[in-house]
């Protein structure tokens, strides 16, 4: 298989495409982005790189970063996360606080925002934000294996400015039990694990560890990288994830800032990039190049 030929056919195609989506306005620092941009990568487990495009250009991870947050949550608190957050898709917008009225403040899935909240929350253990934080990068630059990823301080701070849903959503789980530590220190940690950037390289190679390949550094167990890599499956594009299993048929997650991370299990890491997004909230010219990768390979958990 020609995976270089491949990458440069979605280039072509991207660059082409008509309508690219809108880039994300209600965080400043997004607003900004050139919607022009287009990356992706493909990283083997043997160590192959192949991209195309701006896959080297960093970008906001976003809500990616909920994939790699969730990982820290179950290794501090086992399956005893599942009593604080559920697993089942919420078929709303990634912000919603509808279901948490009905449903006691148990956020429907770990990758909606309330869930990813709660999730820090469970993450933070009683620790400073400061030190998980550092937990956080080190387990991202460990699964990249590139120690230059970092947080950007101004997209943390614009969060910051900006977050009174989030800050809706933390208080009302607060309000029903469901937060450990003071609601401002686990937002803060939240707003800034949002803020790590990456380009589609590193996060190619990032997603290694969920492909329960050889070489591929072992972050987590077997068991627990395939419920991974079902939560992303089923919750990963919040109320666009069945479209995303139907057209791309391999688990992915999102963030706002246009990228997305693809598990191609037993195959390979796969990233891409472009700023503007649909109606869900997920990259529209990373959704299709996905798409049109997976057609191109075959590559399908199904
Ligand atoms: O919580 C927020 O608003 C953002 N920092 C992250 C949300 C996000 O990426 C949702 N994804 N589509």
């Amino acid at each position: 298989m020609d995976i270089a030929a491949i990458l440069d056919d979605i280039g072509a195609a991207m660059a082409r495409a008509p309508d690219r989506g809108r880039v994300a306005s209600y965080i400043p620092e997004l607003a900004g982005v050139d919607p022009g941009r287009f990356g992706m990568a493909v990283a083997l487990p043997d160590g192959r790189m192949f991209s195309t495009g701006d896959a080297a250009a960093a970008f906001s991870i976003q809500s990616i970063s909920k994939v790699f947050t969730l990982a820290l949550a179950l290794g501090r608190m086992g399956d005893q996360f599942w009593t604080r957050v559920g697993r089942e898709p919420s078929g709303q917008a990634f912000n919603s606080i509808l279901q948490l009225e009905h449903e006691g403040g148990i956020p429907r899935n770990p990758f909606i925002n309330a869930g990813a909240i709660a999730t820090t929350d469970a993450a933070l253990a009683g620790h400073a934000p400061r030190e998980f934080l550092g937990e956080l990068l080190r387990f991202i630059r460990t699964a990249a294996g590139d120690e230059s990823i970092h947080i950007n301080e101004k997209v943390a701070a614009s969060e910051q400015a900006t977050g009174d849903l989030n800050r809706s959503l933390a208080y009302f789980m607060a309000a029903h039990g469901n937060m450990v530590n003071p609601v401002e220190q686990t937002l803060g940690a939240y707003f800034h694990q949002c803020a790590v950037e990456m380009s589609c390289i590193q996060l190619a190679k990032a997603a290694l560890f969920l492909t329960g390949t050889e070489g591929a550094p072992r972050l987590v167990s077997p068991a627990r990288r395939r419920r991974i890599n079902a939560m992303m499956m089923l919750c990963g594009h919040y109320d666009a994830s069945g479209d995303f299993a139907y057209r791309v048929g391999l688990p992915g997650k999102s963030g706002v800032g246009g990228g997305i991370m693809v598990v191609a299990p037993a195959k390979a890491g796969i990233a891409v990039w472009s700023p503007g997004l649909n109606a869900q909230g997920n990259s529209k010219l990373g959704t299709d190049a996905v798409e049109m990768f997976a057609r191109a390979t075959g590559w399908s958990v199904f």
